[in-house]
């Protein structure tokens, strides 16, 4: 399987800036095997362009309404984005989104058929408790979650490892992983401070479907240059 390399914009690059990231990273994607991902901010989604499928980071579970701040199916439909990131921990531990919350979520794209983004990952004191607190702590969020959705990519992302650059280790990436795909052969990424200089570690462990990355995506040639060495 072709590995998968997502950027998450978060809240950097501009509609100025973003179409110009694109056209670089698709033709880098010319002819190679690996599948591109871009979620840029609301104000700069875009279609997809050739070798890259562009997703919105944040989906409200409507088609429109009166939820202010909000994009929902009717504005993500207008650039025919059918991808979404779904549970990113910064909605979650910043934003104060809740399991029921995202659940809404993923089931309102789920039902649409959108291809789903769906991030997990424990908070340090979590972590901090062993690997029996981190599964259990990644079954709640799982649950009510269906993991055999055929357009489901799993994103592994430890909160304490999310802009930090302090990266998993390879064995936790290794063992969570396995534990995680016992619950789910959906493709399965790692994200939590991916860079250039760890890409090529990170990409040859086990059920490393690819990589979700944030701070080290936001500059095209790094991000370009981390697929290479991968
Ligand atoms: P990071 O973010 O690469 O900056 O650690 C990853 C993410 O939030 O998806």
């Amino acid at each position: 399987m072709s590995l998968i390399f997502a950027a998450n914009f978060k809240t950097n690059h501009t509609r100025k800036s973003t179409a110009e990231y694109l056209e670089k990273f698709s033709s880098f994607l010319e002819g190679r095997s690996e599948k591109g991902y871009v979620f840029p901010p609301a104000t700069a989604l875009t279609e997809s362009v050739k070798n890259v499928t562009v997703g919105t980071q944040n989906p409200y579970p409507a088609r429109s309404g009166s939820f202010t701040g909000e994009i929902g199916l009717d504005q993500l439909e207008e650039f025919e984005c059918k991808t979404v990131l779904i549970g990113h921990s910064e909605r979650r531990h910043v934003l104060g989104e809740t399991l029921e919350q995202v659940r809404e979520k993923y089931n309102f794209y789920k039902e649409q058929g959108y291809e789903i983004f769906f991030c997990i990952g424990e908070p340090l004191e979590v972590k901090e408790e062993g690997v029996d607190a981190v599964m259990g702590y990644i079954a709640d969020q799982v649950e009510g979650i269906d993991l055999n959705y055929d357009k489901l990519v799993i994103a592994y992302e430890p909160v304490w490892a999310i802009g930090t650059g302090k990266s998993a280790t390879a064995e936790d990436i290794a063992d969570i992983h396995t534990r995680i795909k016992k619950l789910s052969d959906k493709p399965l990424l790692y994200g939590g401070s991916v860079k250039v200089a760890n890409i090529n570690e990170i990409a040859k462990i086990d059920n490393v479907d690819g990589v979700l990355v944030g701070t080290a995506s936001w500059n095209v040639d790094d991000f370009c240059k981390m697929i290479e060495e991968a």
